[in-house]
């Protein structure tokens, strides 16, 4: 199936590593002209040469380019957005919202100052990101897709501020998709379940240390919760997240699609 995102401009917050890197690989893949973005300039050289066309098989792969970008600032964003129209141009096709994770940690652990940290990171940031991309985004209509996690559907343990935070996201995005609609503009959320990433590797080392296992039989114990019984490959991810941001998905807006491998054990 041609997902129809030949030529079309996408955008992938905090996308050099993890899961918005193998998002950024999808759908430049898919021939997009992709633009990404990460705090740690190293690490944003890196994605970009990795990303260089011919990287695909059929050798059909769009532009990647990027700049440095830090979700929780305000001026960072802007600028962000404002250096992918200088690349491609002022209408924006698709945005994926994505963010690092908060700490992992029990409620005692955090004061003020840490819950309003991690409100910029995964809240507020969502909500600067679309505000500056929203021009872009009416130009033709688009796809917006808000990076979130399982942890909405079922909290997970540890994970407090994830947990909660997450889930205001998932109501803007739900609630944008119904406001955005006339410009043409669809908006959904994905829900992650474990896929192995560097954020991941942390948890798991950071879940063995609280209870004294193995980083193994942490991963053992995640991995028989999982249906498929295994961590899902980050590719698996961005394969996903390619197809709710292109026109193959035009019908959809205002869901939450899980990606999880079968983790979630409720039927709705
Ligand atoms: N992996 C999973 O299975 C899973 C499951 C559920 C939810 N999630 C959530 O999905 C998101 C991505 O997860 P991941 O596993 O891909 O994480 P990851 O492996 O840690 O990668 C995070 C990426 O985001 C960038 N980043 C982090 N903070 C940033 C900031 N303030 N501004 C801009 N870029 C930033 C990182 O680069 P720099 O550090 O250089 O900025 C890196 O490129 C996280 O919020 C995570 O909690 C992941």
């Amino acid at each position: 199936m041609d997902l129809g995102l030949q030529g079309k401009t996408t955008l992938v917050t905090a996308s050099t590593d993890g899961l918005g890197l193998a998002t950024a690989k999808a759908l430049a893949a898919e021939g997009a002209n992709v633009w990404i973005g990460g705090r740690d300039p190293g690490r944003l050289a890196a994605a970009l040469e990795a990303l260089r066309p011919p990287f695909d098989e059929d050798g059909r792969a769009g532009r990647v380019e990027g700049a440095g970008l830090d979700v929780s600032d305000a001026a960072s964003i802007r600028a962000w957005v404002a250096g992918a129209a200088e690349a491609y141009g002022p209408a924006i096709d698709a945005l994926a919202v994505n963010a690092g994770g908060p700490p992992p940690g029990p409620f005692v652990d955090f004061d003020d100052a840490a819950w309003q940290k991690s409100f910029e990171l995964l809240v507020l940031s969502a909500v600067r990101t679309i505000r500056e991309s929203l021009p872009g985004l009416s130009v033709r209509g688009g796809s917006v897709a808000v990076f979130s996690s399982t942890s909405v559907k079922e909290p997970i343990d540890g994970l407090v501020l994830s947990n909660s935070l997450r889930s205001a996201v998932v109501a803007l995005a739900k609630t944008l998709s119904v406001e955005l609609a006339p410009k043409g503009v669809r908006v959904n959320s994905l829900a992650p379940g474990r896929f192995s990433t560097g954020r991941v590797e942390r948890l798991d080392r950071a879940t063995a240390e609280r209870s004294g296992l193995s980083v193994d039989q942490v991963r053992d114990r995640s991995r028989a919760a999982i249906a498929l019984k295994r961590y899902g490959d980050p590719d698996e991810f961005g394969r996903a997240a390619a197809w709710l941001l292109s026109p193959a998905s035009s019908y959809l807006t205002g869901q939450l699609v899980t990606v999880d491998g079968g983790s979630l054990r409720g039927t709705w």
